[in-house]
């Protein structure tokens, strides 16, 4: 039976809602998905505010499902249910959908799905293209950064992560030493274009220590310290220096999740999946130096490689949708009990690997 899902996401600082339909033996539909973001009321802090971000969600998200039902050409009538991220992420923003969405499905009668804001990342690339399980996946974001062996809708196997900044959080930093705007990701790819990445030795982090987990804020650090040295060297920083400084970081950032990602794939082979696959999701996922690095390790090791399309990569409401669809098509019925959750692992049998950044809770 055909079933039109409505997803909604506020855990950080897009607020989005999508409606995903899908029918047995069918690919997904997304027939509609809309984000709307807050960039601009962040912009002059230099970083996501929660207050400002949970009470912008409280003001967005009922045009965003109004817009989304709109664009599916739906009413409220015509779901079969409704999924919301319940965490991980900023409390004050993940409330305010979770509340929206229980005031929907009390005044509907429609089952409501608790969804996993991570579980959306993950699963994704069976949103997107025909993938099976199970499958590695790397979710690098502003907020997350992981390798997760996804093996069902509600198995995942945290093979490792960073142990503190993600790597988008790293790219957003860096971008402001060197003053480029923000997000810092594109600038700082940008700019690394005209670079020459072997001016500035920085470090690898945590590639001399065994296993999956990574590191980003000693990166950082050392691009502080390069830049001090540049600018009391040349009595500032010039264009062409900045733009080796940037391509040495970012080739910094591909060597360290390329090497990772080797050693999570041959975690991964051992096991002798049928059909394997490496994806990759989340903002960072954008940078084209690093998805090449990414997608040649995967060849290498035998294994099919995707990257959703960008609008699916970062933030959006379909990918809850879909992961709420990949629970009913398990048997869920809708969760008695929705809980709004700060932090909330996908792997709970592994031990937790850091606090809360900038963008919420990572893992
Ligand atoms: O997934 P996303 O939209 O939001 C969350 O963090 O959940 O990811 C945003 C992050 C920002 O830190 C941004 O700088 C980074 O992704 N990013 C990039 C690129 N485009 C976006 N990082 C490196 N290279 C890029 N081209
Ligand atoms: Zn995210």
């Amino acid at each position: 039976m055909r079933v039109r899902v409505l997803g909604i996401e506020s855990s950080c600082d897009d607020t989005a809602a999508a409606v995903v339909a899908h029918t047995p033996g069918a690919r997904p539909e997304i027939l509609s998905n809309v984000v709307l973001g807050q960039a601009d009321l962040h912009a002059r802090f230099g970083g996501v505010v929660p207050e400002i971000a949970a009470r912008a969600h409280v003001e967005k998200l009922d045009h965003a499902v109004a817009a989304a039902l709109d664009a599916a050409g739906l009413d409220l009538r015509d779901l079969d249910a409704i999924a919301v991220t319940a965490g991980p992420g900023l409390i004050g923003g993940v409330l305010s959908g979770v509340m929206l969405a229980k005031g929907l499905a009390a005044a509907t009668g429609l089952p409501l799905l608790g969804i996993n804001h991570l579980a959306g990342h993950a699963l994704t690339p069976r949103l997107t293209d025909d993938v099976a399980f199970p499958y590695l996946m790397l979710l690098v974001s502003g907020g997350h950064c992981q390798f997760l062996l996804v093996r069902g809708p509600e198995d995942y196997t945290r093979l490792g992560g960073t142990v503190d900044d993600a790597p988008g959080e790293a790219f957003d930093k860096v971008a402001r030493l060197l003053a480029l705007p923000q997000p810092g990701g594109p600038a700082v790819e940008a700019e690394a274009r005209t670079g020459d990445p072997s001016r500035h030795p920085l470090p690898r982090p945590l590639l001399d220590r065994p296993g999956c987990d990574l590191s980003f804020s000693g990166l950082k650090t050392a691009v502080l310290r390069a830049r001090d040295t540049l600018v009391a060297r040349d009595g500032g920083l010039h264009r062409a220096a900045r733009a080796d400084l940037c391509a040495a970081f970012q080739g910094a950032v591909s060597d360290v999740l390329t090497e990772k990602s080797r050693r999570a794939l041959a975690l991964y082979l051992a096991a002798a999946p049928p059909q394997p696959v490496f994806a990759v999701a989340g903002g960072v996922a954008a940078n084209l130096c690093l998805r090449r690095a990414l997608e040649a390790q995967a060849q290498a090791a035998g294994a099919r490689f995707f990257a959703p399309p960008l609008a699916l990569c970062t933030d959006n409401a379909a990918m809850i949708a879909w992961a709420g669809i990949e629970r009913l098509r398990q048997g869920a019925t809708g969760d008695a009990e929705v809980t709004a959750r700060p932090r909330w692992p996908l792997d709970t049998a592994s031990p937790a690997l850091i606090g809360a950044g900038r963008k919420g809770a990572k893992a």
